[in-house]
């Protein structure tokens, strides 16, 4: 199937057009996969904001899509004492509108789910809720597989994982059945010692083959895409080093405040709550060299000799290569909102970061050199995820004696939020009699010609757990070697006594703290 489609600014006549068959002609089915095994989803952390807003409602959508197996079951387990029916109740008003899309198919999903309380350091409650689990093997025919979701503040991934270990619910029986997995969400501890250890402790219980530590950006669409973009093209690869790329922007910036998070996010600040996660894998697939095989272990060991290339910062030196900024009261859309220090539950004089900006380099023979830029930051002007591959100007300009030296160089987007496509501008002659160049935007959307249904990041994250497929989650040596890099710096803004010095207020809504201009690339 051909589509083409004309941008729709005038001045940039650039056109795609979109092949979605396959070799032999025939409409490619992307969208489904063999359904995985059956299954029950046990959600430690249920009466949680993440349950109703995510996990819910992306098992619900699975259901409605036919993407769950034939026999499936959710338990719900908290510190709460509910039953099943006021479980279901409290699902259904907390995630109203999601409901309302198809009531009739909530009645008959709602059926699948159940509750069982759990004090998270009390082993009775474990014994009890292994023991419901057996019950509703056998009501709903789950095989004894279970996937124990870790929906919890990061304080409890350890205790929890140990209760679950010592009922004996991370015991897999060897022919396959029976599997148990546990799904940890970020951030994998709060630095590389308490990385190290919450490690030892889920691994009292449970192998590596059975934890899956989440990166919901890793799950999006677009993000998955750059493997495709790079390695299933020949001819971007040759130019993807430091001989073309000037340098790498890598922005993740969000309108959002803190919202109802100030328990965690005082705690974590942005580098922790975004850094450590989402920039470092957006960073790994930008820069990794092409795996061998689109495997989970090929293509992790790629990204984990990214982050083993990082250069050091080095902390005496940090305002060379860091920019911190926190928000105060400002206007987005319209409205105005108030400084992060006056958000409920956060400390009147917190010094904790709601903006970075960092300079990286990776030592490493393709990028030595060139600087990535990396930059997140909430209460911004916009909403707004991309890659930016910011090519180096032509060594020498032919045109220079009429149209002057500088032309400018060839820029490559990825946007990953809200424009889902991929930009690619260059210079083209302005039709009329004299030289004139232009810069024209080829400009593909990725859902341009796609017929297929998409899943969003946390279905894709559910299912692939379901499937037991670890390609898209982060493994240990590389959670350690991002926490290696990042530790110092986190120590040295934490600790050092003019940390006040290093927190540059920004007004919200704006692009960031005035500080920014010390470390730019030319692009903001
Ligand atoms: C989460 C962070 O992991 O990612 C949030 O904890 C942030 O603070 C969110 O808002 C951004 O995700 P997305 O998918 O909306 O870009």
């Amino acid at each position: 199937m051909t589509e083409s489609i004309t941008s729709p600014q005038k001045d940039m006549l650039a056109k795609v057009s979109v092949d979605s068959s396959g070799s032999d002609g025939s409409i490619l089915d992307c969208g489904t996969v063999p359904p995985g095994d059956p299954c029950a989803v046990v959600i430690l952390g249920a009466t949680g904001d993440l349950t109703a807003r995510k996990l819910i409602p992306s098992l619900f959508h699975m259901y409605r899509n036919d993407r769950l197996p034939e026999a499936f079951a959710i338990i719900g387990s908290g510190r709460t004492q509910l039953n099943d029916e006021a479980f279901r109740n409290k699902l259904a008003s907390d995630m109203e509108s999601a409901v309302l899309v198809d009531r009739s198919a909530w009645t008959e999903f709602s059926k699948l789910i159940h509750y069982q309380p759990v004090g998270y350091e009390d082993l009775e409650t474990f014994n009890t809720l292994a023991r419901k689990l057996k019950e509703l093997d056998h009501q709903h025919h789950t095989s004894g597989n279970r996937l124990f979701y870790l929906a919890l503040p990061p304080n409890l991934y350890a205790p929890v994982a140990q209760m679950t270990g010592k009922s004996g619910l991370g015991i897999e029986k060897a022919n396959g059945n029976g599997w148990s997995r546990l799904v940890v969400e970020k951030p994998f501890g709060r630095d590389l010692d308490t990385a190290i250890e919450l490690d030892r402790s889920i691994h009292e219980y449970f192998s590596e083959h059975q934890v899956f530590r989440i990166d919901h950006y890793l799950a999006k669409e677009t993000v998955q895409n750059i493997l495709m973009f790079r390695f299933a093209n020949s001819i971007f690869e040759p130019v993807w080093n430091r001989r073309y790329v000037d340098h790498v922007e890598i922005t993740a910036v969000e309108t959002l405040g803190v919202e109802h998070r100030a328990g965690y996010y005082e705690q974590s600040g942005v580098l922790r709550d975004m850094f450590q996660n989402h920039m470092m894998q957006l960073l790994a697939l930008t820069a990794m060299e092409p795996p061998t095989a689109f495997e989970d272990d090929r293509v992790r060991d790629e990204r984990v000799k990214v982050f083993r290339a990082l250069r050091p910062f080095e902390v005496d030196r940090l305002q060379d290569r860091l920019v911190l900024g926190q928000y105060d009261a400002g206007t987005i859309d319209g409205k105005r909102v108030p400084a992060y220090r006056n958000e409920p539950g956060v400390n009147p004089q917190s010094l904790t970061p709601t903006f970075a900006r960092m300079k990286v380099f990776i030592d490493n023979w393709r990028w030595q050199g060139v600087p990535f830029y990396l930059t997140s930051g909430k209460r911004l002007a916009q909403k707004a995820t991309q890659i930016s591959i910011q090519f180096k100007q032509v060594p020498h300009s032919m045109f220079r004696n009429v149209i002057g030296p500088n032309i400018s160089a060839n820029h490559l987007i990825l946007g990953i939020y809200p424009d889902e496509k991929i930009t690619l501008t260059f210079q083209t002659k302005l039709p009329g009699a004299r030289v004139c160049l232009r810069a024209v935007t080829m400009d593909f959307q990725y859902y341009q010609g796609n017929q297929q249904p998409v899943l969003d990041a946390y279905e894709k994250v559910l299912l692939d757990c379901m499937l037991g497929d670890h390609m898209l989650f982060w493994r240990q040596d590389a959670v350690e070697q991002c926490w290696s890099f990042l530790t110092p710096i986190l120590a040295e803004c934490e600790m050092c006594g003019d940390r006040d010095s290093m927190l540059h207020s920004y007004p919200a809504g704006s692009l960031g703290p005035a500080e920014l201009t010390r470390l730019t690339s030319g692009d903001l």
